[in-house]
């Protein structure tokens, strides 16, 4: 949306006709720079559309409309039987071949708040790796390093950051050297932010010259890219896929020559990851077909029978977990910002900080505002074609989204170590495991080791025998 140049005058009629004068309450009290901040904040609200979103999601709720007619998706198995495996060789080469020619990026999206962990700053920085602690940026980064060694081709890393996090995001990569990557080719951008409102509809503000609002989501990183020139980029670099996950994932295969190659070879224009669920309300987006077309309908929004529904072998109907792994072809993101990225808004009602009408702050003690976001998956629909692959969640798939309990830091250290003891004994090395089965030993394998089971038979010369108990760092 072009900036818009009202003036003071214009701008307060704006806001009484549409009974948000009170965001100038205390105008007059401001210097002359935090006076203009307001009115530049002001004036990038979208009135045209914020009426609408007061209707439909402040003062209706609109809950989510679920469609009835939900048929399972499709998808491309963890396991193929011998015809789809040489489909799979080919596309791995596919694949392999596109990296190597410098195609595909790697973009992840980090502008989320991480409010769940308990974390203080990004979510990037929070340690995970079992014994070095590395960090999720620095995880990130040497995958991104091993994978430039592997294929000898540049790998720009795009990190979508909000306007809470961007500055602190930047002053790590900056204190953590970027990290040993070569800095040209870690391009930070930040989404955009929507406003937040109160239950009766009334923007609130966050103190006197600032309004209150929340990074726009995930699906703000579609339109972001745009914004922010990061499209001309990939245009200019000769990039033609983004490789996108979450940052919450150490497992994450940054880069799946296999996961690409499926993607290109079939024409496909954003695709997916998948994994089974571990029982019917696990929470993650579940994959549908709707209509024809692919789409993820979130774990909140699955009817509980829709949930439970079985198959007659008692497999569930909708099995399919997205653990918000994609493909985006370059020119599927240019097409939609063409089109305006229209992507439905999802609210959230949560607890926000706001100044009330005297100024005082109010740290509230029950959900009282309204949060808009957009969600990337639900730009699947709107591709015209979309794949999907299953992946083990013991390979790929461990979040850190809780302090405790599921998706813990805790379940993930456990699940890196049996990773790595995996790839280690797939290979012939024996692993000292204990009576339940687990690993007696910790383990962390460094990406510049291995970023899979297949790099470890090379490397058996430098893998110490491993004794009940021990920690092996392999780097
Ligand atoms: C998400 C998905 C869920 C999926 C699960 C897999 C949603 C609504 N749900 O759940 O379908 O199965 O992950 O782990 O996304 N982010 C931004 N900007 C924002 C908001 C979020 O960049 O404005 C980023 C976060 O930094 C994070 C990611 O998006 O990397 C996920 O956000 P989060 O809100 O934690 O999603 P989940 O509820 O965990």
């Amino acid at each position: 949306m072009a900036k818009s140049k009202l003036n003071y005058l214009q701008i307060v009629k704006l806001l009484g006709k549409h009974h948000q004068q009170h965001l100038l309450a205390f105008y007059d009290q401001l210097d002359s720079h935090q006076q203009n901040a307001l009115l530049d904040q002001i004036r990038e609200l979208d009135f045209k559309a914020i009426p609408g979103w007061i209707e439909q999601y402040v003062l209706n709720g609109s809950p989510m409309v679920v469609p009835t007619e939900l048929e399972p998706a499709p998808y491309y198995p963890a396991r193929p039987d011998k015809a789809l495996a040489a489909q799979y060789d080919k596309a791995r080469m596919r694949g392999e071949e596109l990296i190597r020619t410098g195609k595909v990026a790697a973009f992840v999206v980090a502008g989320g708040q991480g409010t769940r962990l308990g974390f203080d700053g990004p979510k990037g920085n929070f340690p995970i790796s079992p014994i070095r602690k590395k960090t999720l940026f620095h995880l990130f980064a040497e995958m991104i390093a091993a994978t430039v060694a592997k294929y000898g081709a540049a790998i720009p890393w795009y990190i979508m950051t909000s306007p809470q996090n961007h500055q602190a995001t930047l002053d790590i990569f900056e204190s953590e050297g970027y990290y040993g990557l070569n800095k040209a080719d870690v391009c930070f951008f930040q989404q955009g932010t929507l406003p937040m409102f109160d239950l009766s509809g009334k923007i609130l503000l966050a103190h006197q010259s600032a309004i209150a609002t929340g990074p726009d989501g995930h699906g703000g990183s579609l339109k972001a890219l745009h914004v922010s020139g990061v499209l001309k980029d990939l245009k200019r670099r000769g990039i033609e896929y983004l490789s996108y996950w979450q940052i919450d994932n150490p497992l994450v295969k940054i880069l799946d020559p296999l996961f690409i190659g499926l993607h290109d070879l079939d024409g496909a224009e954003m695709s997916s990851k998948t994994l089974i669920k571990a029982h019917p309300l696990e929470k993650v987006g579940n994959f549908c077909v709707v209509d024809g077309r692919v789409n993820v309908i979130e774990y909140s929004d699955l009817s509980d029978e829709q949930a439970h529904r079985k198959n007659l072998d008692g497999t569930l109907t909708f099995e399919l977990g997205s653990i918000a792994i994609h493909i985006l072809s370059s020119s599927f993101v240019e097409q939609l910002n063409a089109k305006g990225c229209g992507l439905p808004l999802h609210r959230a009602v949560k607890k926000i900080a706001y100044i009330d009408e005297r100024g005082n702050p109010i740290q509230p003690d029950k959900p009282n505002a309204v949060k808009l976001e957009t969600f990337i998956f639900d730009a699947l629909p709107l591709a015209n074609k979309s794949i999907i692959l299953e992946i083990l969640r013991s390979e790929e798939f461990a979040p850190v989204k809780n302090a405790s309990g599921a998706d813990s830091p805790e379940v993930t250290h456990r699940m890196m170590i049996e990773r790595a003891a995996t790839w280690l004994q797939s290979a012939g090395v024996a692993v000292p495991r204990k009576a339940d089965g687990s690993p007696d030993a910790t383990i962390e394998i460094a990406p510049s080791f291995a970023l899979g089971p297949e790099d470890i038979a090379a490397k058996l010369d430098r893998i110490p025998p491993l004794s009940p108990g021990e920690s092996v760092y392999l780097e």
